[in-house]
């Protein structure tokens, strides 16, 4: 069971796999901090268990990020993880992509988790500890048609996370990638979903393997750096 002290923070705590990730880590006794921009939602997660403490928090606005960091160690005193589950998606060709959905990409992959970063960093060197979980894709690693600006995002933030694990590694701070394979999400459409689903993860998978790396990311002489997690039958055809 859970925890000593501090609080995880996991963002993208309203649906899919953040929500999954809120109610795992909750249930096993860690002091969960879930944000999302859904304050209906996360009034909803808030109610299912005393360990979750929810706040809005549009993670592509510096200053609700900041505001978030802050009340977050106001209240719990240490940011022992940020689990990093914000994200958006858009399946097309590139060239039926269009500029206003290359930004809204950017800020959601990219944008938001340099936010989150900046906001967690300085109070997990003071501490001497902290783990970073991000939730990448199998995108960042392999190009699939139809996902080349999801892809290439997924892939800018995955590597910014390796060099800035070079950065902080002597300072105690675990970085980790979770390389994610198709789940079944409302990222997908509802028709896609559908036609996928009896081979797609299902977000109760991914948020066990979280858990799990959360775990090994704490003990002091081991870092699990960068995970991929397929469906058995492998990635979508
Ligand atoms: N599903 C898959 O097949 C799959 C595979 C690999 C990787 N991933 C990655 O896993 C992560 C979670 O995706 P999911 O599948 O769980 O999708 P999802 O169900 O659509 O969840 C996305 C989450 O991101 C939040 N979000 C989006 N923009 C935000 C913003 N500006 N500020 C704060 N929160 C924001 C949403 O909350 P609000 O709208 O309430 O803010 C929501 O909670 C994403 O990074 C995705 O790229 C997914």
């Amino acid at each position: 069971m859970g925890v000593s002290g501090g609080a995880v923070w996991i963002t993208g705590a309203s649906s899919g796999i953040g929500k999954a990730v809120v109610h795992r880590l909750a249930h096993e006794g860690y002091s969960v901090v879930a944000t999302a921009r859904r304050t209906h939602r996360l009034r909803q997660l808030a109610r299912l268990s005393e360990h979750i403490y929810a706040l809005p928090c549009d993670c592509t606005d510096p200053d609700a990020v900041a505001g978030t960091a802050e009340e977050l160690l106001h209240r719990f005193g240490t940011i022992r993880a940020l689990i990093h589950c914000v994200g958006a998606a858009v399946f097309k060709p590139l060239g039926q992509t269009s500029l206003e959905e290359v930004e809204n990409l950017f800020r959601a992959n990219v944008q938001a988790l340099f936010l989150c970063l900046q906001a967690v960093l300085p109070a997990m060197v003071r501490q001497s500890s902290g783990v970073i979980i991000h939730i990448s894709s199998v995108a960042a690693l392999k190009a699939f048609p139809s996902s080349s600006v999801y892809g290439a995002f997924k892939a800018a933030a995955a590597h910014m996370l390796r060099a800035l694990r070079e950065e902080v590694r002597s300072a105690g701070i675990a970085i980790v990638n979770l390389h994610v394979g198709a789940t079944a999400t409302p990222l997908w459409q509802p028709s896609l979903r559908r036609r996928w689903s009896y081979r797609m993860l299902q977000p109760e998978d991914v948020a066990e393997t979280v858990c799990a790396l959360l775990r090994l990311a704490e003990r002091p002489r081991l870092l699990p750096e960068e995970l991929v997690l397929r469906p058995q039958l492998g990635d979508l055809p």
